[in-house]
């Protein structure tokens, strides 16, 4: 006889981030409350379901959790089809299907970035019935407005810009704060508009150091001994930027194996060489400037705890539709989130998608409408 309760699985993985409890309670209390569903949860992303490590999620479970940062589930950045094992790297995914099916379940809801959206994208194409969720400080997922914990890593990062404005007015310093986002600019762009930053350096435009100079100099013109400046970590200059896009068209292109470790090993280069920008910026701008310059590296303080307000309801509303679109037979989708409502965008166009900041947005717009040197 066909069962008619579904059961679903729910994982989430890469970087965590705050909201990923609100939006597993939110997608467990649907399915379990208003369904009548079995909720299955893996341990630490993929790697759970590779190894079988499941927990029935029952009611109890999720109470309690809205509240609190992190993932109780835990995550990892394991990527199934190219898993390092004892015996090299493998495709792990047959492993992951064999899970599902033993399970015995109707669908699989992935919470997670830009990775995980590529990981699981592969799964469909396994035949997994995959309704994902977009989580990230960084905000850089494609087809979506935000990101399950974009918005408290904004507060973060603009209370800590908020703060260093009265110990560098104090010591007549620099304080270049460095916040996270490797590829997008949305949490340093973010922050630095609504902390006020003096300077603001992403990814997206290349900097030049004598420039961001001669805008702290004008500044001290004008009477102003202080400066901060927000740089994104993944932020580079004009020469690093494009010496970078040189060595990715090169891995692209890479046909034999031995370009591509070649193409591979340069990139790696620049990436290690890229490690100490926030402390070379400083140091360089305090050179040109005459002025001490510090540095503050927010890390991981950006991604934990307490989720916020805004994060909590995106997340749940994100969870529920989730379920909802389950109910429905919609897979192979991701719930975004836009205008307030939601919608279903196909997995495979997000995966390999990334949202970068574009050179025309309004916060772009408006952070040089109030005097903010933007490096270029
Ligand atoms: O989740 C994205 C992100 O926060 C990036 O901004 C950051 O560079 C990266 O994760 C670092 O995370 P981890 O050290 O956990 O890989």
């Amino acid at each position: 006889m066909k069962r008619t309760k579904k059961r679903i699985g729910i994982l989430t993985a890469g970087g965590d981030s705050p909201g990923l409890n609100a939006a597993i309670r939110a997608v467990g209390k649907a399915a379990i409350g208003t369904y009548g569903w079995e909720v299955i949860g893996f341990r630490d992303g993929f790697q759970g379901l590779i190894d079988d490590r499941a927990i029935a999620l029952k009611k109890g479970a999720l109470a309690g959790i809205l509240t609190h940062g992190g993932t109780f589930l835990g995550t990892s950045r394991l990527k199934p089809h190219r898993a390092e094992t004892p015996d090299g790297i493998r495709d792990l995914r047959p492993q992951i299907v064999a899970t599902y099916k033993r399970h015995k379940l109707d669908a699989l809801v992935c919470i997670g970035g830009g990775g995980t959206h590529k990981n699981a994208q592969r799964l469909v194409e396994k035949g997994l019935n995959i309704v994902s969720l977009p989580k990230t400080i960084d905000n850089d997922v494609a087809h979506t407005d935000s990101t399950i914990g974009f918005d408290t890593a904004l507060n973060i990062a603009t209370e800590t810009i908020d703060r260093l404005h009265s110990t560098a007015h104090s010591h007549h310093r620099i304080i270049v704060a460095e916040i996270m986002g490797h590829k997008a600019g949305w949490l340093a762009l973010g922050a630095g508009v609504a902390g006020g930053a003096d300077v603001i350096l992403i990814p997206e435009i290349p900097y030049d150091v004598e420039s961001i100079a001669a805008a702290i100099k004008r500044r001290v013109r004008h009477g102003t001994s202080f400066s901060i400046i927000a740089v994104a970590e993944g932020a580079r200059t004009a020469q690093d930027t494009r010496a970078f896009a040189a060595a990715l068209r090169a891995r692209k292109r890479a046909e034999s194996e031995a370009e591509k470790l070649l193409a591979q090993s340069t990139l790696d280069k620049l990436e290690s060489a890229h490690a100490g920008n926030t402390l070379k910026l400083a140091h360089e701008i305090e050179q040109l400037t005459g002025l001490e310059s510090r540095v503050t590296i927010l890390g991981y303080v950006q991604r934990g705890g307490t989720p916020s307000y805004a994060d909590r309801l995106l997340a749940t509303r994100l969870g529920t539709a989730a379920v909802d679109l389950i109910a429905a037979g919609r897979f192979g989708v991701m719930v975004a989130s836009t205008d307030g409502g939601t919608r279903a965008v196909p997995i495979e166009k997000v995966a390999g998608n990334l949202k970068t900041v574009p050179l025309d947005h309004s916060w772009i717009h408006a952070a040089r409408n109030v005097g903010t040197n933007l490096g270029d």
